[in-house]
C-alpha cells in the first residue's frame, strides 16, 4: 500500500482543510463588529445625528479591526508557505505561534489547552513550519473527538520532555481513546471515522511522513491514561520523538 504522499500541493490543500474551521472562526466575529460598526454610522447620518466625535470613533473601530484581519491572514499565510531550509528553532515558540492560530476556536469550543517542559529553551532541526502542521493535525484531531465523544471538561495536554539524545513531545486528550479495532490503522492513507464530515484520513499519514522522511524521527500513537491538575483523564496520546543530532543525519 502507498504510505508517502509526496505532492506538496497535496499537502497544502490539506493543510488548509486543517486551518478552516480557525480562518472562519477568527474572521467571524471583527467582520460582523465591523459591519455593525458601519451601519450604525449609516443610520446616525441618515437620521442627522452625527457628531465629530462618533465618527471619529466609528471609523477608528473599523480601521483596527482591518488591521487585524490583515495581520491574521498574514499569520495563516505564513503557515502556508513552503519551508526553502531547514534552521534551528525553539519548540516552545513553534507550539505558540501554533496556539495563536488555533487557540481561539479551541477557547471557544471550551478546550483548555496546557503545556509542561522539561526544558523551555530546547531546539529542534528542521522545517519549523511542518513541524508545525503535525502538531495541528495531532491537536484537531484531538479537539475533533472532543468534540465527537461530547466530553464534559475538555482538556489537553501537551509535554515536551528533553531526554538525552531525543526530543519528545507527548499531546494527550481526553475524548475516551482511540477504539482499539480501528488503532492499528489510523495512520493508513484515506483511513478516515469522520467520512460525514470530510474527513480525509490524510492528516496523521502526512503527519507520519514528515516526522520520519524529514525528521528521522517516529510518531506513536496509544490510548493511554494521564493525570491533570491532581485529577485523571483517559483518552489518545500521540508522542513525536525526534533525535537531537538531526543535523548529522
Ligand atoms: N485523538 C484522537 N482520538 C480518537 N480518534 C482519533 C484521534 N486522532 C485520530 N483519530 C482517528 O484516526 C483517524 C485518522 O485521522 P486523520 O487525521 O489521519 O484523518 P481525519 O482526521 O479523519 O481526516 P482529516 O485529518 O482530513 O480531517 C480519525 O478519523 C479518527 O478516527
Ligand atoms: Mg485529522
Amino acid at each position: 500500500m502507498e504510505t508517502t504522499i509526496h505532492n506538496t500541493q497535496e499537502e497544502k490543500l490539506i493543510m488548509l482543510g486543517g486551518m478552516f474551521e480557525n480562518i472562519i472562526h477568527q474572521f467571524k466575529q471583527p467582520l460582523n463588529a465591523i459591519n455593525a460598526e458601519a451601519t450604525g454610522l449609516k443610520f446616525q447620518k441618515e437620521i442627522g445625528m452625527m457628531d465629530d466625535e462618533t465618527f471619529e470613533e466609528s471609523l477608528n473601530n473599523i480601521i483596527n479591526r482591518t488591521i487585524y484581519l490583515a495581520e491574521t491572514i498574514d499569520d495563516f499565510r505564513d503557515f502556508l508557505k513552503e519551508d526553502k531550509v531547514k534552521f534551528f528553532f525553539k519548540i516552545n515558540e513553534n507550539l505558540k505561534q501554533i496556539e495563536s492560530i488555533i487557540e481561539p476556536l479551541l477557547k471557544a469550543k471550551g478546550i483548555k489547552i496546557y503545556k509542561t517542559f522539561t526544558n523551555e529553551d530546547v531546539e529542534c532541526y528542521g522545517y519549523g513550519r511542518e513541524f508545525a502542521q503535525v502538531v495541528i493535525n495531532i491537536l484537531n484531531n484531538a479537539k475533533d473527538a472532543i468534540l465527537m465523544n461530547e466530553v464534559e471538561e475538555k482538556v489537553i495536554k501537551v509535554d515536551v520532555i528533553d531526554e538525552d539524545e531525543n526530543i519528545r513531545i507527548d499531546i494527550y486528550d481526553n475524548a475516551g481513546g482511540i477504539p482499539e479495532d480501528i488503532l492499528p490503522r489510523i495512520f493508513n492513507p484515506h483511513f478516515t471515522t469522520k467520512e460525514d464530515n470530510g474527513g480525509t484520513g490524510i492528516g496523521l499519514t502526512m503527519s507520519k511522513n514528515i516526522i520520519e522522511e524529514h525528521f528521522k524521527g517516529s510518531l506513536l500513537a496509544k490510548n493511554t491514561q494521564f493525570e491533570l491538575n491532581e485529577k485523571s483523564y483517559y483518552g489518545a496520546c500521540f508522542t513525536i520523538i525526534i533525535p537531537k543530532n538531526m543535523k548529522n543525519v
